[in-house]
């Protein structure tokens, strides 16, 4: 964070001096890194904030895979993701993981639309093939164009790329183990090796994913996927809520990123992922919005709900009169920690020298202003505030690569 009197202020100053747009902090405004969303669904955004009381599978059923076929539709996929970047830097997002749907010419247009705005974005083209676990009406015809399609799209993105600095980066994105076939997810593994590419996927997420792994595979769904090549040191799995210690150990060796989403999980997950177990065993971690597994575009409210999750993972008062215990001693995390989640922790997640205000970074900031400007004596006290205070009307710029965006 930078205040104003801040010696490296200079600097940022002079990066946005250099895009024509003179940034002159008033006392209360203050400069953050831009947030990084490592797990979002695009194609979800209209229904965030529905049908949030239903249980994974029959939510992806009905309201899910419903509404993500409808980006067959290439207009519509443009309208919604126009809307959608605009929403997500307007909230201080410089930087997302995204899933996109099966259809190439709607991820186009998401990434035409994060460059038009100015957004970096990871995208995937969604690989779901098996017949079992998606609907006929929106599935894809086999492995081989699960596979041929996703090679297309990576070639399509590339070509993209030469018209923009601001590079977007295609995913291998099988959707979830369920959802594919051994031949899917074998063709997606050999892709991510010959392109060298990140991968991204959902994993151990809920039980049912984890019992459809064991039933059909005879492996936890972590070892599915690593079993297909999928668990690299650019791989970036969701939730992970129901990981074992063995399953750590293997993202631990593997170095494999995890992306924590805390709305996300309190409706579907089942569970609350231990972030300081995970960060001790020294994986990457960072933070997602799961939009429409999660209702906010928000990554602050995600810093908040992270917090207070941990929170309710720590034991009560220690009482040697109440011996049973309720929780597991130091879980809870502090509000530096969720940040470090949204900014660095995404950063490394992607390999990305972003995240940090700091000298060789990328100068992806927002610029926000503090309402309630008391109390604010410590670097500390400004920080938590900030972080518990500020709505999307208190983002007043935001920069990606030094060109501002809002
Ligand atoms: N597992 C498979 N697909 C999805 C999805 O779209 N959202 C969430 N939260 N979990 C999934
Ligand atoms: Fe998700």
């Amino acid at each position: 964070m930078i205040a104003h009197t801040d010696p490296d202020y200079a600097t940022v100053k002079q990066t946005a001096q250099a895009n024509d747009t003179l940034t002159t902090l008033q006392p209360n405004q203050y400069v953050l890194p831009g947030f990084i969303d490592l797990h979002i669904h695009a194609p979800q955004w209209p229904n965030a904030g529905l049908a949030l009381d239903r249980p994974l599978n029959e939510w992806l059923d009905t309201y899910t895979f419903p509404l993500e076929a409808k980006y067959q539709d290439t207009d519509f996929a443009k309208l919604v993701y126009d809307g959608l970047i605009q929403e997500l830097l307007a909230n201080g997002t410089t930087t997302a993981l995204y899933f996109g749907t099966i259809h190439n010419a709607a991820n186009l247009e998401l990434a035409k639309a994060c460059i038009q705005y100015g957004q970096r974005g990871f995208i995937g083209k969604v690989a779901m093939d098996n017949p079992e676990q998606t609907p006929d009406y929106y599935q894809d015809a086999s492995a081989q164009v699960a596979v041929d399609q996703t090679e297309q799209f990576i070639h399509q993105l590339n070509e993209l790329n030469q018209t923009t600095d601001l590079k977007q980066t295609p995913v291998i994105t099988p959707r979830f183990v369920p959802s594919c076939t051994p031949a899917s997810l074998q063709g997606l593994g050999d892709l991510a090796r010959k392109y060298d590419l990140p991968v991204q996927s959902h994993c151990s997420e809920s039980d049912w994913e984890n019992g459809y792994a064991l039933e059909h595979y005879h492996m936890r769904d972590a070892d599915v996927l690593d079993h297909y090549g999928l668990l690299t040191d650019k791989a970036v799995m969701a939730h992970g809520t129901l990981l074992n210690d063995h399953d750590y150990d293997l993202f631990s060796q593997k170095q494999v990123a995890i992306a924590h989403c805390p709305i996300s999980n309190v409706y579907f997950g089942n569970a609350v992922l231990p972030v300081n177990r995970v960060l001790a065993h020294h994986i990457k971690t960072g933070l997602g919005t799961d939009i429409s597994g999660g209702y906010s575009p928000s990554l602050y409210q995600n810093i908040r709900q992270a917090v207070m999750s941990s929170r309710m993972l720590q034991d009560g008062v220690d009482n040697q009169l109440l011996p049973d215990k309720r929780g597991v001693d130091g879980s809870a995390i502090s509000v530096k920690t969720a940040f470090y989640l949204a900014t660095l922790g995404g950063a490394e997640s992607l390999h990305l020298q972003t995240g940090k205000i700091a000298e060789g970074y990328l100068a992806d900031l927002q610029v926000v202003s503090m309402q309630n400007d008391f109390q604010t004596e410590t670097t500390d006290n400004i920080f938590e505030k900030l972080m518990y205070q500020t709505s999307k009307a208190d983002i007043n710029q935001v920069y990606v690569q030094g060109t501002r965006v809002k």
